[in-house]
């Protein structure tokens, strides 16, 4: 590592959730992206299969983004707060046609906390403004993740990501997560199961007192709690019910937007219509910080009229022409037919690939997700679907034994999860799910030696 990049310089920095003690031990420098590759510092490549953080959707050094950039940092990098520009009405403009027409506004921000602490706020000023200033809890999963600032870390139901922070705002209520591999009554159907879940569902909001929620907020396909794919069934509940209680659904797509299940938005899969919908990270393929909520004519309409009901909160760089430029260049990539094409084909591919390896494979207990968004479980037993114990973690072993031989992907201790830009080519799925299965064997037989050494 060269003298720049010594111990004690990188310890000047932190990264999000990684102890930095160990990362200087092993760093990495990331210098250059070209497509699905990275290079480091060392010159060493690897292939980014998680497109960076489910951000880089189209690849990295994608030319028209980086041109469309690169021109309005010229034209004009930054506006006065009271003005907007031409590429957030553009962006807008734009944005909207691709979504039903019950969407009618959007609200630019930065990052996806961002999003979701608005579409929060959104709805508790909705429901003070159409004189129920009464309802103020949220619902979420306790398995979901929503972001890291306060209200959308409230409605995180991750006690680790929580716990270092307690107490988070009152007023949030965590529902239980809808996993179909592991079904509240066993050999329940997967639509049998969304709606044994969503009764759960009906049952806290009754308890909770339904003149007293908000609103209810879920991914549609949910990453943190291990790429679960909810029932459609569940999913048409969730909206059935809160449209019964007057409560609003915020779906966050803050990964799954943008294309990164096949089609633009993961809600078109199940056809629910949430009330407003959260959207960031591959929004504009991590060319500049980007995120939105986009608003029901419905819930915008709440925020027109007297001064005074405008939306009360904001962020210094929401709406950043730079940014609005990347996402006007990234959506007319994402909507040439051959990116949802190639998504949805070579995802297709990667999840046959990926289930053919628990032929070999006994740690393998489940493959699952949408377009290029899969998730691989791991277990212990895959009769019983028992997880490994948590200090093995099984996921961060087969990620750091990916990593060796050039592949970055994104895990936890029970997961990883497959999600490179949605133009990988085939043959580098093929290269992708070479390097996993190689990498898995070699965490299996690290766990045969921790066996041998008597470790339990
Ligand atoms: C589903 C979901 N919502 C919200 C967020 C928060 O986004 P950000 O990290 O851009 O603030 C994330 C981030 O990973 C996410 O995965």
């Amino acid at each position: 590592m060269r003298e720049r990049f010594s111990v004690d310089v990188m310890r000047q920095t932190m990264l999000d959730f990684v102890q930095m003690r160990d990362f200087v031990g092993d760093p990495l420098v990331v210098e250059r992206g070209e497509g699905v590759r990275l290079w480091d510092i060392e010159g060493r490549s690897y292939i980014d299969g998680l497109s960076g953080i489910f951000v880089v959707n189209f690849g990295h050094g994608r030319r028209e983004i980086v041109d469309a950039v690169t021109a309005q940092v010229a034209r004009l990098a930054f506006a006065p707060q009271m003005a907007t520009t031409t590429p957030e009405i553009d962006l807008a403009e734009k944005l909207l046609p691709i979504l039903p027409s019950e969407y009618t506004q959007v609200k630019f921000h930065s990052g996806g906390s961002e999003a979701t602490e608005a579409a929060i706020k959104m709805a508790r000023q909705f429901h003070r403004q159409n004189g129920q200033a009464s309802r103020f809890k949220v619902l979420s999963h306790y398995r979901g993740y929503h972001g890291a600032t306060g209200h959308a870390l409230a409605a995180t139901g991750w006690p680790h990501l929580r716990a270092a922070f307690e107490p988070l705002a009152p007023g949030f209520v965590h529902l239980h997560t809808p996993d179909i591999y592991r079904p509240l009554v066993a050999g329940a159907t997967p639509e049998e199961t969304g709606l044994a879940y969503a009764r759960l569902v009906a049952e806290t909001i009754a308890l909770e007192g339904p003149g007293t929620v908000a609103a209810l907020i879920t991914e549609p396909i949910m990453m943190s709690a291990g790429v679960v794919v909810p029932p459609d069934s569940y999913l048409r509940e969730l909206r059935r019910l809160t449209a019964e209680h007057g409560i609003l659904l915020i779906f966050d797509e803050i990964i799954t937007g943008f294309g990164r299940t096949g089609v633009p938005f993961a809600r078109e899969h199940s056809g629910v219509l949430p009330d407003l919908i959260c959207v960031g990270k591959g929004m504009s393929g991590g060319y500049a910080p980007l995120s939105a909520v986009v608003l029901s004519e419905r819930v915008a309409r709440a925020f027109w009229g007297e001064p005074g009901t405008q939306f009360q909160a904001g962020h210094t760089f929401a709406g950043n022409p730079v940014a609005c430029a990347a996402g006007l260049a990234a959506l007319d990539v994402l909507m040439q037919p051959e990116t949802l094409i190639n998504c949805r084909d070579v995802g297709a591919h990667a999840m046959g690939r990926l289930r053919s390896l628990m032929d070999r494979h006994p740690c393998i207990g489940d493959v699952r997700g949408r377009g290029m968004f899969l998730g691989v479980e791991f277990v212990s037993d895959r009769a019983t679907r028992t997880r490994f114990p948590d200090e093995v973690a099984f996921g961060i072993r087969v990620q750091a034994e990916a990593r060796r031989r050039g592949l970055l992907l994104r895990a936890s201790g029970f997961m990883l999860v497959v999600g490179p830009p949605l133009t990988t080519t085939r043959a580098e799925m093929d290269e992708i799910i070479d390097i996993l299965d190689q990498a898995v064997g070699a965490a299996e037989a690290s766990l045969h030696e921790r066996a041998l050494a008597g470790v339990p």
